[in-house]
């Protein structure tokens, strides 16, 4: 072959070279191009930024915690109007340290204690040297039995998730007011990236909902920080206040319960649960007593929910995850404290998916329906991550009822808690509110579901006697189903065309006659 001649070998080159993109691995969660870019338009240095609010201790405190790049206590002036910003919350501030050199240092947070249930209220965060921020507006969760209690859930989530304005939209104008908002585990991708600065933008791009409707946080895997070994979701523990936790908060108070409406919420740090250590030791104590100190109250909360990163059940996908195991140490640990104490849905993320289970327990399902559930229904609402990565379902094991992976569709839960029999949880997609999945719970005898055991099945298949006669499926028995065709046969036709241009220009290109005419 002529040198000349080798020229023509690109187009070849790349017509291969393209057929092979589809196979190529896609991109992890976790590496994130940098973006700093963006020209950096905080005029004043002192002014309040990344205002956020959360529940405190019991659902009528509200927390607000904000940054600014200059040091020096500020505070919040609020009331019920504008004109009335009669009372006054000065805060506490902690300097940032760790992988916070592009950061907005300063980190603030000041409590409003004790506010009316339900109360709209109207707030103003001051600076120092007299810098004040816009004009918010909050209203507290109602304690009002007959009116239905409106959450959105969400995990990871990230600056890289395609419809984040539209989850703001969403948040901001849905037609019942949410009364918070959950974002279970993975934020921003990851708060502590560029020297903090990725973390200061997510909290900025959200300030709009954050700020007039309370946050609130779980800790997943990406909020780890690996610092001399050790982690220590530094900037979740500070940039963050949560329920029953000091602040900063500690290794050893991430996580809480609250009540809100007729649900106990539970979140819980699914990265430190492992009996064998102390952390771990000291939060399954905790979620022991708090789930039977819940039990005790179930007339009033009615619904336990519990949210945690990491799910107990999936479905096999791209990366291996130990919830598709025959055995988790998760699942070890917590499924028979759920059972025992009646925990009505868990919510996870981590997978970026959204999957749903029928009652379900040791693997075995209960019922295919959701009345009067038997055990715990576990649902993984992951997909705002699609952008970091698709977890596509391998297998459709026994146990799942509902499962959707459409990186077009980046999705949110709407929990609704109508009262104390009657749950709706629906899911959407964030950009045109499409519904994909909607599940009605009934449960008119909330508690324990029973001793937890290897006899729980059977117990209770002769105490109820289930009709449906349902097989005695071990969740691990999962058909090793490959995904379906169509999900890829537009990125092989178009590998298939441009292959085919590409070979034709090659053979085009070698003709003599052409060679001649174009002088090659
Ligand atoms: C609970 O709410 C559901 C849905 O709005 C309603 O159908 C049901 O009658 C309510 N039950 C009670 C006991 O109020």
């Amino acid at each position: 072959m002529r040198s000349n001649e080798k020229t023509l070998l690109l187009p070849l080159v790349f017509g291969v070279l393209s057929c092979l993109c589809p196979v190529l691995p896609k991109t992890r969660p976790g590496h994130f191009i940098s973006r700093r870019a963006l020209v950096n338009q905080d005029q004043d240095s002192s002014l309040p930024e990344q205002i956020h609010l959360s529940l405190g201790s019991q659902s009528n405190d509200v927390t607000v915690v904000w940054s600014s790049s200059v040091g020096g206590q500020g505070s919040v002036d609020y009331g019920t109007s504008l004109d009335n910003l009669a009372s006054k919350s000065t805060s506490s501030v902690v300097q940032l340290g760790q992988n916070s050199e592009q950061a907005a240092r300063f980190i603030h947070r000041a409590e409003l204690k004790n506010l009316e249930p339900g109360g709209h209220y109207v707030y103003r965060v001051s600076g120092v040297s007299g810098s004040k921020s816009d004009v918010f507006a909050f209203d507290v969760p109602h304690q009002q039995p007959h009116r239905p209690d409106v959450f959105l859930v969400v995990a990871d989530l990230g600056l890289r998730t395609k419809s984040l304005q539209f989850l703001v939209h969403e948040v901001l104008n849905y037609k019942d007011k949410y009364e918070a908002v959950f974002h279970i585990g993975d934020i921003a991708y990851n708060l502590d990236y560029e020297g903090g600065n990725l973390g200061d933008e997510y909290m900025k791009r959200i300030q709009k909902f954050t700020s007039r409707v309370p946050y609130m946080t779980t800790p997943g895997d990406h909020e780890r920080e690996m610092t001399q070994g050790k982690d220590t979701f530094y900037h979740y523990r500070h940039r963050f206040s949560m329920p029953n936790a000091p602040w900063p908060m500690t290794e050893d108070s991430l996580w809480y319960s609250i009540n809100i409406g007729h649900t106990h919420f539970i979140s819980i740090n699914t990265e430190s649960l492992d009996p064998g250590t102390d952390l771990g030791m000291k939060q399954l104590d905790w979620l022991t007593r708090d789930l039977s100190e819940a039990n005790r109250h179930r007339e009033f909360q009615p619904w336990i929910i519990v949210m945690g990163h990491k799910p107990m059940y999936c479905t096999k996908s791209v990366m291996e995850q130990l919830c598709d195991k025959e055995t988790s140490p998760i699942r070890d640990v917590l499924e028979d404290l759920f059972y025992e104490n009646g925990v009505d849905v868990y919510f996870s993320g981590h997978k970026h998916c959204y999957e749903r289970s029928w009652p379900l327990y040791k693997g075995r399902v209960f019922q295919k329906n959701y009345i009067n559930p038997m055990a715990p229904v576990y649902v993984i609402i992951g997909s705002m991550g699609y952008e970091y990565l698709v977890d596509l379902q391998k297998s459709d094991p026994y146990w799942l009822a509902f499962a959707s992976a459409d990186r077009s569709k980046e999705l949110f839960g709407r929990l609704i808690v109508h009262n104390s029999t009657s749950l709706l949880w629906s899911v959407h997609v964030a950009n045109t509110n499409e519904e994909v999945d909607k599940l009605f719970v009934i449960q008119k005898s909330h508690g324990s579901f029973g001793t937890p055991g290897p006899g729980a099945f059977e117990s209770k298949q002769e105490e109820k006697s289930i009709k449906d006669n349902l097989p005695l499926e071990p969740f691990y028995v999962v058909d090793g189903r490959e995904p379906p065709w169509h999900f890829q046969y537009r990125q092989i036709l178009l590998s298939l065309f441009v292959f085919c241009m590409s070979l034709f220009l090659f053979l085009f290109l070698r003709h003599s006659r052409v060679r001649k005419i174009l002088r090659l």
